[in-house]
């Protein structure tokens, strides 16, 4: 059982180093300290952070676009830092009642690196679906990578078993 809290100050060496951390970097693009920082105090931002049942930090969560008058809410990133236990799983579902339930979002978008077969998976199994790919996109050293577009709609979530 996790819960998502929003994210103070004092969790921000937390944040920038499980983003910095080897099992993750790889998968995300890192933001700087004053990065995280401006975005705790962004209106069209959240920034939660996961806690396990002992309240201990287990990852953290980015939500942008919660301003928009489109009602499209970006699940701009997500890590967690003590993995194979099913919180990245919870984080998702709890994101996505946040989105529809709580802000009325319409549609709920991601995007995620082709080579993220974990992550790609789960969101899959959670009801995102693919919309494209953003072909080499990301120059990573000498490699090109490429992003896979997700999302989910309301009607989807809500038409989701239970
Ligand atoms: C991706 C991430 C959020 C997943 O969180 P987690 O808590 O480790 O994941 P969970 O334990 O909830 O679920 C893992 C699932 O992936 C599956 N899995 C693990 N490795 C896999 C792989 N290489 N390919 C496909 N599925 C894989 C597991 O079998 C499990 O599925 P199941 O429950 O149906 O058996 C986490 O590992 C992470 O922070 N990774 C680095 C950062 C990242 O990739 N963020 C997402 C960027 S878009």
């Amino acid at each position: 059982m996790i819960l998502l809290r929003p994210t103070e100050v004092d969790d921000l060496s937390y944040v920038v180093a499980a983003e910095q951390h080897d099992d993750n970097n790889a998968f995300i693009i890192a933001w700087t300290y004053d990065q995280h920082r401006g975005a705790l105090f962004g209106t069209d931002l959240a920034h939660l952070i996961v806690e396990d049942e002992s309240d201990k930090p287990v990852g953290f969560i980015i939500l942008a676009g919660l301003e928009s008058p489109h009602q499209n809410i970006e699940f701009r990133r997500l890590v967690i830092t003590e993995k194979a236990k099913g919180y990245g799983q919870e984080a998702i579902q709890q994101v996505q009642r946040f989105a529809f339930t709580r802000l009325s979002a319409h549609r709920l978008w991601l995007d995620v690196k082709e080579s993220n077969r974990r992550a790609r998976y789960i969101y899959e199994k959670l009801g995102f679906r693919e919309e494209g790919v953003l072909r080499e996109c990301l120059k990573n050293g000498e490699q090109f990578e490429s992003l896979v577009v997700m999302s989910i709609l309301s009607h989807e979530y809500y038409q989701q078993p239970a």
